[in-house]
């Protein structure tokens, strides 16, 4: 997401998460490094584990240097930028050959127009680099983000996964598992490499599920300094789905709009009514509704005028579809779009904020006519004669 918000959360939870880390480096430091993937939803605290995990290895004697993966970048850009911010570190490794062969290139435009030499080229100064600096000073590499990375990012990513094995190396990536899909796009790069660098024992990957309500609640008052009131608490819950960004924004939304109001001790909703989707959050959702296949994104729309959980039935039956056809898109949208989440035989919207924003974006005549069908299919279901 973007735009992040000015004020930080204390940081709870993610104990166990952190504990791997930091074995992880204990291994590291001994000279067997690796990949390790922390993957999540948008939003759900990858980065902010990411930050976590340098601030405690750089107390340790790690060299920690960080890049994000942006769309459209020059290949290899991420791992340039990484590796050329240890030149102020350590000006012995800004005098390296490697260092000036790979931070000092210019890249292709990730799409492919490098040539197959300077390609090859890249690779190996950037494992020389790695092993050389690594020689000087632990490192801790990471890299955000890589569900926007090229194609030959990752591949530079495979590459330097079989370097560090046998290094003083760790390189930490994030990715929005949940971005990894493409209205027009094959399956993402990422999807394979993964999995191939997981079958090598090249990579450990750290899955983040969402805060519970309870983590929330400590996140939330830590932010605001006051005690959350149970409803809001709630409300903010089922809206974000435990997620802390979304969390997050909507609470800073709800202050600046008024809506939840900071007594001395407590902090209490001043209107049901009022909690808005702030801009950045609005955008985000639009853009994830837009990636959608066509037909999950009728599917959603439906669905969303159900209100906050459907039956698979009344849907397939509101939509014209074969039972089977909608299960298995649900069973889709669950999976690859975390759109839902199932319980029992219903499904719950996994972010309660994307259901309203989604609802609001539906054309008002589409809307009335989607709510006749949902009329009918309600009728038709308890009336089967
Ligand atoms: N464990 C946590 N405790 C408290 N706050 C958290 C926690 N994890 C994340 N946050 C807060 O939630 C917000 C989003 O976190 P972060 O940017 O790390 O998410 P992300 O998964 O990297 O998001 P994106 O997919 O957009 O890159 C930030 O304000 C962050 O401080
Ligand atoms: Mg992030």
């Amino acid at each position: 997401m973007s735009d992040r918000p000015k004020l930080r959360p204390p940081f709870i939870g993610r104990e166990d998460q952190l504990e791997k880390m930091m074995a992880r480096l204990a291994f590291a430091l001994a000279g067997q490094g690796e990949v390790i993937l922390i993957s999540g939803e948008a939003g759900s605290g990858k980065t902010r584990l990411a930050e976590e995990f340098q601030q405690l290895a750089s107390n340790t004697r790690c060299a920690c240097v960080s890049s994000t993966c942006l769309p459209g970048q020059p290949a290899y850009a991420p791992f340039r930028q990484a590796l050329a911010s240890l030149a102020s570190l350590d000006p012995a490794i800004a005098a390296m050959p490697s260092f000036h062969v790979f931070c000092r290139a210019e890249g292709g435009n990730g799409q492919g127009l490098m040539d197959g030499a300077k390609e090859e080229g890249s690779l190996f100064a950037a494992q020389e680099l790695v092993r050389g600096a690594s020689a000087r000073l632990p490192l801790v590499v990471r890299i955000d983000d890589l569900q926007l990375a090229d194609p030959r990012t990752i591949q530079m990513l495979h590459f330097l996964a079989r370097e560090v094995i046998n290094e003083r190396a760790l390189i930490v990536c994030t990715y929005s598992d949940d971005e990894l899909f493409d209205r027009n796009e094959r399956p993402h790069p990422l999807i394979e490499a993964t999995r191939i660098m997981k079958r090598e024992g090249l990579c450990e990957e750290i899955p983040l599920a969402p805060l519970t309500e309870r983590q929330l609640a400590e996140a939330l008052n830590g932010l605001l300094e006051k005690e959350l009131e149970g409803q809001a608490l709630s409300l903010l819950y089922r809206e974000s789905g435990g997620n802390p960004e979304i969390a997050v924004e909507l609470a800073l939304e709800a202050l600046r709009s008024g809506a939840l109001i900071l007594g001395e001790d407590r902090a209490t909703m001043a209107s049901w009514r009022t909690l808005g989707a702030p801009p950045a959050l609005r955008e985000w959702i639009g853009r994830k509704l837009e990636a959608l296949p066509e037909d999950q994104l009728r599917l959603l729309e439906c669905a969303s005028l159900f209100g906050e959980c459907f039956d698979a039935e009344l849907l397939s039956l509101a939509l014209g579809m074969q039972r089977l056809e909608t299960l298995e898109l649900l069973d889709a949208a669950v999976r690859e779009y975390r759109l839902y989440v199932e319980a029992g035989d219903r499904y719950l919207f996994r972010w309660g904020v994307v259901r309203r924003v989604a609802m609001e974006r539906i054309p008002a005549s589409k809307a009335a006519e989607l709510r006749k069908a949902i009329d009918r299919a309600r009728s038709s279901r308890d009336n089967p004669d």
